[in-house]
């Protein structure tokens, strides 16, 4: 039904000239797919491909505007080239309803080929991000079992709200006289640090005390360090950085090293000393249930650690800005959480089912201000798509940001309005707003990341009003992970 009606809102729209729907999402349709060769597509020059005019536009780091314009432009599926990469760009819930329901039976995204280099450099293993096929789902299926189970994760509220009561201890110290904080993401960073190391090995680091560990903070840092390499080496040959000794490379490299280094110092840690853990952690019951060695669970956990720190608390540094420049929203939201929890308390589970607004808000954030823009799958068979026949190795990229912003899924779409998840939801495409991607493949942490999100969010509108300092725009730029332009402008003042 839903599909229908977003089919009969195709037709109608101007876009369809350019729009032919397979077989598969028209049964009744018997036309012959296209080739992919006749996709439109932004200009392509010899070597460069489309990579001048994305940089005379705004460059990488506004890619996903460009992306946007390039939709309205080309259409719902296009071609692009930026050197050698070729791939096909999809913007259309069902388009991609499509290309997900033929997903095949271990889903590739687009190789980042900087990590296994790294891998095969230092020898050691992959994780979840880098692996394919039969060891990808070997390795996914133990910790799914543990991660995606919302019963599961719903167990460990208690030890996420420990490390919440942290958090807002050091938003009271770090604030200045006009409430305001330096660096938030930085102290976000150490809260989904330290809430995923109590998570997966049952560790306290300390972060969130005054005597910071030195260790956790490295691991941030690299973190940061190696997304910010990561750009250059996937848009140029990462073989020849490795050749020639690049600075990028020895960052790169040197960024990893640290990552794998404390990773393997908090697992083994954990091994050496298990009398002192009376709470089960995820590490020990991954390595009890699967056939995991030792070098694969270091790549398996560097791998969640790095996956939780920087989405998480990006995430939730959007949604504390958009609460701020929503007072409405935001007022509602205090009284919806006041209902549940009169005395100030923190939340468990059950009272975070209660608060559905407390979910449409972060929903709502994800969707105007998104985390990870697009996601990727590179095909494993030839594929039909929107009339067009895919060949097995497209690398199709799956684009959230113009579909977020588009009025035909989502009225008044540049507006923060939560409640269109209460009352608009069954409207609501599925496949318009996919912030933890899809199917197979989708993210393993998503259970834990809204758990954490909805604990901290429910606890941080208890205690503070949320005050933008100013109404100047904040603009998303990629970087890996969607960060603002500038520090985001918010004061928290005491209730
Ligand atoms: C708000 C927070 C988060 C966002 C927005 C996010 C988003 C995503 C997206 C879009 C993908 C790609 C999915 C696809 O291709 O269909 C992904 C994959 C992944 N995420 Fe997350 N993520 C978040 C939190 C986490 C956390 C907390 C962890 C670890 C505990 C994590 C670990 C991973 C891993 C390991 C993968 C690769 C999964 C696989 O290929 O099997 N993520 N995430």
């Amino acid at each position: 039904m839903l599909c229908a009606l977003s089919l009969e809102s195709i037709l109608k729209s101007s876009l369809t000239k350019r729009l032919r729907l397979s077989s598969s999402s028209l049964s009744s349709s018997s036309t012959t797919p296209l080739s992919h060769l006749s996709l439109p597509g932004p200009p392509c020059w010899p070597l460069v491909g489309s990579l001048l005019d994305i940089l005379w536009k705004g460059g990488l780091k506004r890619q996903h505007n460009i992306m946007l314009e390039y939709h309205k432009q080309y259409g719902d599926i296009f071609k692009m080239k930026l050197g050698n990469f070729e791939s096909v760009q999809i913007g259309h819930p069902i388009l991609l309803e499509e290309l997900f329901r033929n997903e095949s039976q271990f889903p590739q995204r687009l190789e980042i080929r900087p990590w296994k280099v790294y891998r095969d450099y230092r020898d050691e293993s992959n994780g979840l991000l880098t692996l394919e096929g039969e060891e990808w789902i070997a390795v996914r299926r133990p910790l799914q079992q543990q991660l995606l189970k919302p019963n599961q994760i719903g167990k460990c509220h208690v030890r996420l709200n420990k490390v919440i009561e942290n958090l807002i201890t050091q938003i009271d110290s770090c604030c200045d006289e006009k409430r305001c904080m330096k660096d938030i993401m930085f102290e976000l960073n150490k809260w989904t640090f330290q809430s995923t190391c109590s998570l997966l090995y049952n560790k306290k680091v300390g972060l969130l005390q005054p005597t910071n560990s030195k260790q956790a903070l490295t691991f941030i840092m690299s973190s940061k360090q190696m997304m910010q390499c990561l750009g250059i080496l996937m848009v140029t040959s990462v073989d020849l950085h490795k050749k020639v000794n690049s600075k990028i490379w020895k960052q790169h490299t040197e960024a990893w090293d640290n990552l794998f280094k404390i990773a393997k110092e908090y697992i083994d840690m954990r091994f050496l000393k298990p009398t002192v853990y009376t709470e089960e952690d995820i590490l020990d019951e991954v390595y009890q249930s699967s056939q995991l060695s030792r070098k694969q669970l270091y790549a398996v956990m560097t791998e969640l650690q790095i996956g939780g720190v920087e989405t998480t608390a990006n995430a939730m540094l959007w949604a504390i800005f958009n609460l701020s420049r929503n007072p409405k929203a935001q007022t509602r939201l205090n009284k919806e959480v006041l209902k549940v929890l009169p005395d100030g308390q923190a939340p468990t589970v059950m009272d975070i089912n209660k608060i559905p607004f407390l979910k449409a808000c972060l929903k709502e954030s994800m969707r105007v201000t998104p985390t990870i823009p697009f996601t990727s799958r590179t095909l494993d068979k030839d594929t039909c798509v929107g009339g067009y026949l895919l060949p097995k190795n497209t690398v199709v990229m799956i684009n959230a940001h113009p579909m977020n912003n588009k009025e035909e899924y989502f009225s008044d779409a540049k507006l923060f309005k939560p409640e269109r998840w209460l009352h608009e939801k069954d409207k609501i495409h599925p496949f318009a707003n996919m912030p933890f991607g899809f199917g197979k493949r989708m993210c393993i942490g998503r259970r834990l990341a809204e758990l954490q999100l909805h604990l901290a969010l429910c606890r941080i509108v208890q205690k503070y009003r949320l005050m933008a300092t100013d109404n100047d725009p904040v603009e998303q730029l990629m970087s890996v992970v969607m960060v603002p332009n500038r520090e985001i402008p918010v004061a928290f003042h005491k209730y």
